[in-house]
């Protein structure tokens, strides 16, 4: 029970990774917001959370919105007195539209941007003053293997995650917030099953050290880990989650 009495917001958390993130949380006693744009699937999650005996409230949210995330920021704190933990999972992954750079219709660019960018750093400031009030806290922003592997767009989004995990970092290290990354492989959600090509994902599985995907129970461990005060001294790290995908030195 890590997180008991602790407060997280866990953005697109009404299915797939988020859904688990958001459950694991319960399960050591935080109260969790889901914070997530789809109504029905948010409702369901906290639903199910409420029914295993934790503590859940779904908000609408859109990332991409600053009104949007304010607002969910208020509903966290008028519901259970303010925020500790902020895991910014939320992203257009699962049907997202394929260009190439080159291609790419300029409006999808930007939206793509809004979302999968910009609403780590929008959903940061929806929380990040409660965080302080408290004493302090964590951020884990999902990035992907995708970051390092020149992804188009839905890459260009992740690395940009990195800098803004290095940036808030150093912002919010001074009052006692950390903010790390976490970068998964393939993971086996509906999302990766209705956007990657099987074949595509044949390959890359084939070529890891731990020839298997992974399971959205294989991401917890590391999220959890990265909140608590058992990495009370780790932050402005990307912490890979790949069955070995990919080695950096
Ligand atoms: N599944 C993988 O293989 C994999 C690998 C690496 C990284 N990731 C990342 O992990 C995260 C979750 O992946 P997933 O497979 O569960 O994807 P998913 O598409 O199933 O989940 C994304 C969730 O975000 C929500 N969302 C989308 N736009 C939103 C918005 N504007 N505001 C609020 N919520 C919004 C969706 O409704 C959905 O519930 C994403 O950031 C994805 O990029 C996934």
């Amino acid at each position: 029970m890590r997180f008991e009495d602790k407060v997280a917001v866990v953005t697109g958390a009404g299915r797939g990774i988020g859904e688990s993130y958001a459950k694991g949380l319960a399960a050591e006693g935080a109260s969790v917001v889901i914070a997530e744009l789809d109504e029905a699937q948010g409702e369901r999650v906290a639903a199910e959370i409420s029914e295993a005996g934790g503590k859940s409230l779904f908000v609408r949210t859109d990332v991409a919105s600053e009104e949007s995330t304010r607002a969910m920021g208020q509903a966290a704190t008028s519901a259970f007195g303010g925020v500790d933990y902020l895991v910014n999972n939320a992203a257009i992954y699962g049907g997202m539209e394929m260009h190439s750079l080159l291609t790419v219709p300029l409006d999808y660019y930007e939206k793509f941007m809004s979302v999968n960018q910009t609403g780590a750093l929008l959903c940061t400031r929806a929380v990040y003053k409660s965080m302080i009030e408290r004493g302090g806290g964590a951020i884990v922003n999902q990035s992907s293997s995708a970051a390092w592997m020149g992804a188009g767009y839905y890459g260009i989004a992740k690395l940009a995650l990195h800098a803004i995990t290095h940036s808030l970092a150093r912002e919010l290290g001074p009052r006692k917030i950390r903010v790390n990354a976490i970068a998964p492989g393939p993971v086996d959600t509906e999302a990766t099953r209705t956007t990657v090509p099987e074949s595509i994902l044949k390959g890359i599985i084939a070529s890891m050290p731990l020839s298997r995907v992974g399971e959205p129970a294989d991401m917890v461990g590391a999220c959890l880990f990265l909140l608590s005060d058992d990495a009370g001294w780790i932050t402005a790290q990307i912490l890979g989650v790949d069955g070995g995908q990919i080695m950096r030195v």
